[in-house]
């Protein structure tokens, strides 16, 4: 193992193959967010982020639960007096996960169990959602007495269509991994079992490709999202050329001289080969 480290509600362990396996470590409370969760979380994905050795993200969760979002007793009865000390885990928490939507990295959540209401938007903040079959899903705050906050509602209806965000926050019905698919919510379902394998087997393809030329590319597809026709146009073209400046593998004039001169490889059936 390359690295690890496990702090008092999370951990992480980079294998290895660069794969950085980051857990929830609550399973005795399902991985509710408490404050320290979120304290351990902004450490452990600022490190991974500098962390040459982990080349990609996966984020699981200890037990039968990725997380039941948001800690009811620490998170917010503890803080309801407590301005300073609600903020300060409230600004962690969304710290953590805008850390996640804009790492250079591959982030995939590997969900094998239940998510709830907050944790959507870390699962949101994830470039890919594998999740097993029986992993159960919902925005329970309607059932509780607070709505979707910590930007629930904007990321849900982000991911899903207006129709679904409405039903399932207004009814906080829960959705199995399947449905979760269906509704754009997560990538793939697979039984549970599979999970680990499904995930390796993507984690595996994405490590293929050059890591600046990955990077750009989820950040080009993460922002284009709000902007206008023009923007995009506009943004996209200068994305590109700044990569071609910046990639340091020179993937770009590699995968043409491999096409075109050389004829060894076929770029629509894979990536270009990295050097060693
Ligand atoms: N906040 C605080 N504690 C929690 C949370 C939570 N979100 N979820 C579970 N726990 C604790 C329980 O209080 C319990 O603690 P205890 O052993 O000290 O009594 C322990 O975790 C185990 O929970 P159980 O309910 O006994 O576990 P079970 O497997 O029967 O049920 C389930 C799991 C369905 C996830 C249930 O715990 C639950 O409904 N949790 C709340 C889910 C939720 O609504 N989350 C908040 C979403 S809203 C938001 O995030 C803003």
């Amino acid at each position: 193992m390359a690295s690890s480290k496990e702090l008092e509600c999370a951990k992480y362990e980079v294998d290895d193959e660069g794969i950085a396996w980051v857990t929830f470590n609550r399973p005795e409370k399902r991985n509710a967010m408490s404050p320290q969760l979120h304290y351990d979380m902004v450490e452990i994905i600022a490190e991974l982020e500098n962390l040459v050795d982990a080349k990609l993200i996966v984020i699981t969760g200890a037990g039968e639960s990725w997380s039941a979002g948001m800690d009811l007793r620490e998170f917010f009865r503890a803080t309801d007096n407590d301005p300073a000390a609600r903020h300060k885990s409230y600004w962690a928490h969304r710290q953590w996960t805008q850390f996640i939507t804009a790492s250079n990295k591959a982030t995939i959540a590997m969900v094998n169990g239940y998510c709830f209401g907050g944790a959507f938007t870390a699962l949101a903040a994830c470039d890919i959602v594998i999740t097993a079959d029986d992993a159960t899903f919902g925005l329970s705050e309607v059932n509780w007495g607070i709505l979707p906050g910590g930007n629930v509602s904007k990321v849900f209806s982000d991911l899903t269509n207006n129709r679904n965000a409405m039903f399932y926050a207004m009814t906080g019905r829960t959705f199995d991994g399947p449905k979760a698919v269906e509704m754009g919510v997560a990538t793939l379902s697979v039984p549970k079992d599979k999970l680990r394998e499904e995930v390796l087997i993507i984690a595996r393809e994405l490590m293929e490709k050059a890591p600046m030329v990955l990077a750009y590319t989820k950040q080009a597809v993460r922002n284009v999202g709000d902007m206008d026709m023009n923007m995009a146009y506009e943004y996209l073209a200068t994305k590109n050329t700044a990569l071609f400046g910046i990639d340091p593998e020179g993937t770009r004039s590699k995968g043409m001289t491999e096409f075109l001169d050389n004829k060894t490889y076929r770029p629509g059936l894979g990536p270009v080969k990295r050097d060693d």
